[in-house]
């Protein structure tokens, strides 16, 4: 798909060329000035009427009819040059390729130097580039009799002056950043009725075969062995068995440092007896994008092999209502030991992941991070851009607040306090309580998850206003937004303990 090459010679032709475009005098420069002599200076001419902006984000078409090799000059605005982030770069690259997208070729050349700056270089260039080209023209296909997906750019010509080797490696790269996003995304879009427990459970397991790891999938009567009465109890009124997903990642010699990632699972979620209304049950076939990020995530550490420990543990389980569900007054008792009064059926998704990260440290976790769709409080808190994180490790935190600004999927730390501790503690009969009451919701998830995180290093991140969007962004279409795969991937990559 692409090929990187050191000049561009005289006589190439390309469907359609790429420059970026800064604001600065003057505005063409290299190879862009000597096309602009061989239009006879029309791009100067129509910058100066304000049909050619060097604005960010800002795309121009110039069509060459026949007076230069290639057909078409995309330019894209890029800003002024020391403001440029790696993150407009990225979106600038998207919007690029939407502007694109429905053409009926399939080939284009970039001049890679022409997007360079003193703090982006040609690889991360390359990176936004190809990462940008994947977020930006997915399209989930759907269930249409009639559908149909959109011609997409099949060859790059890539020219830069930097080193070819690396830039090809950042273009690979960003390209399985963007894959495994998409990856992520098509399981999120998938309906619950064609996305079962079995059915992740199932496409863990051709993930894992696929990179070697190791993998199991905990049964119903493994679970019951083990005692794990809060998973269980999510899935009692369900005919759909539930699945423990565990994928183990070695990359290094021994079993240490472990990284637990734990993904919520909940392939549709009814909300129990404590049914949720009928405006509100509508999408909740996206309950399960904590474990989408986690498997996204995963394909990433399976292209690139960090040299990490990677543990990723998904509880899988739609909550249903039947004769047999879990009821608001049920008291039940989880791996850890922990007894749980149920006071709301539909705060399950922290019942679910408190056996997980119980597993988790079970099987030699010594960090854990989980994503889940917890909470509609968090999108009150926050908003549908900003993940919602908490934690009881600001070392933890600060390094996946660092991966986060790299990636662009914004998220902000809520505190949870002693006091926020003492109402998850508030049970006149069992030890906790999963839903103490009205008041910030997302910091009682957390509180509850803190409980089972125990003393281990641990961030929750809470991403149900962020998982999906309503409205197509320069990255992607409405839907699943894959929040959190690339996250996750970066922070593994440059994990220091
Ligand atoms: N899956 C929901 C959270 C959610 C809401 C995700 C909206 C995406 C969009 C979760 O299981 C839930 O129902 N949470 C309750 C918690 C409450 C009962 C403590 C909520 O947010 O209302
Ligand atoms: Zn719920
Ligand atoms: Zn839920």
């Amino acid at each position: 798909m692409f090929t990187v090459m050191q000049e561009i010679s005289s006589n190439a032709r390309h469907e359609a060329i790429v420059v970026g475009l800064f604001e600065k005098e003057p505005l063409f420069s290299g190879i862009v000035a000597k096309w602009n002599e061989q239009l006879n200076g029309q791009l100067t001419e129509l910058a100066n009427e304000g049909d050619l902006l060097p604005k960010k984000k800002h795309i121009t078409k110039v069509h060459t009819l026949g007076q230069m090799k290639m057909k078409r000059l995309y330019f894209v605005g890029l800003g002024k040059e020391e403001e440029l982030t790696f993150e407009q770069l990225r979106e600038a690259f998207g919007k690029l390729f939407q502007t694109i997208k429905g053409a009926t070729w399939s080939e284009v050349a970039v001049m890679l130097d022409t997007f360079t700056t003193e703090r982006i270089d040609a690889s991360d260039a390359a990176h936004a580039l190809s990462e940008a080209f994947l977020l930006a023209t997915y399209e989930f296909v759907g269930y249409k009799q009639k559908r149909t997906e959109s011609k997409k750019i099949e060859q790059f010509t890539v020219y830069t002056t930097a080193d070819e080797k690396e830039v090809e490696a950042s273009l690979f790269v960003g390209s399985v950043y963007g894959r495994a996003t998409n990856a992520a995304r098509t399981l999120v879009n998938t309906p619950s009725n064609l996305l079962s427990a079995a059915a992740l459970a199932n496409y863990a397991v051709e993930l894992a075969k696929k990179y070697g790891f190791e993998y199991k999938i905990v049964e119903k009567e493994e679970m019951e062995k083990l005692g794990m009465g809060a998973l269980l109890a999510v899935n009692q009124g369900s005919v759909e068995p539930p699945k423990l997903i565990v994928v183990k990642y070695q990359g290094k010699e021994t079993w240490e440092d472990v990284i637990g990632l734990v993904g919520k699972g909940v392939t549709f979620d009814t909300g129990g007896y404590s049914i949720k209304p009928k405006d509100g049950i509508v999408g909740m076939k996206t309950d399960m994008a904590g474990a989408a990020a986690v498997l996204g995530a995963m394909e990433i550490i399976g292209e690139l092999r960090p040299e990490q420990n990677v543990l990723a543990v998904i509880p899988a389980t739609d909550n249903m209502i039947s004769g047999r569900a879990f009821k608001p007054d049920d008291v039940i008792t989880s791996m850890s030991g922990k007894t749980i009064e149920v006071t709301n059926t539909d705060a399950e998704g922290r019942l679910i992941l408190a056996d997980a990260m119980t597993y988790a440290k079970q099987q030699g976790a010594k960090y854990l991070i989980d994503v889940a769709t917890l909470t509609g409080g968090v999108i009150i808190a926050l908003g549908v851009h900003t993940t919602g994180a908490m934690t009881n490790d600001e070392a933890l935190f600060e390094q996946l607040l660092e991966a986060s600004a790299e990636t662009g999927e914004f998220m902000w730390r809520l505190p949870i306090t002693e006091k926020d501790k003492e109402r998850v503690r508030n049970s006149p009969i069992a030890d906790l309580n999963n839903s103490p009451g009205r008041e910030g919701h997302a910091i009682m998830g957390a509180a509850f998850l803190a409980e089972f995180a125990e003393d281990t290093p641990w961030v929750h991140l809470d991403i149900a206003g962020t998982s999906v969007t309503t409205k197509p962004s320069d990255l992607g279409p409405a839907g699943a937004t894959g929040v959190m795969v690339r996250t996750l991937a970066t922070f593994v990559e440059r994990f220091e303990k």
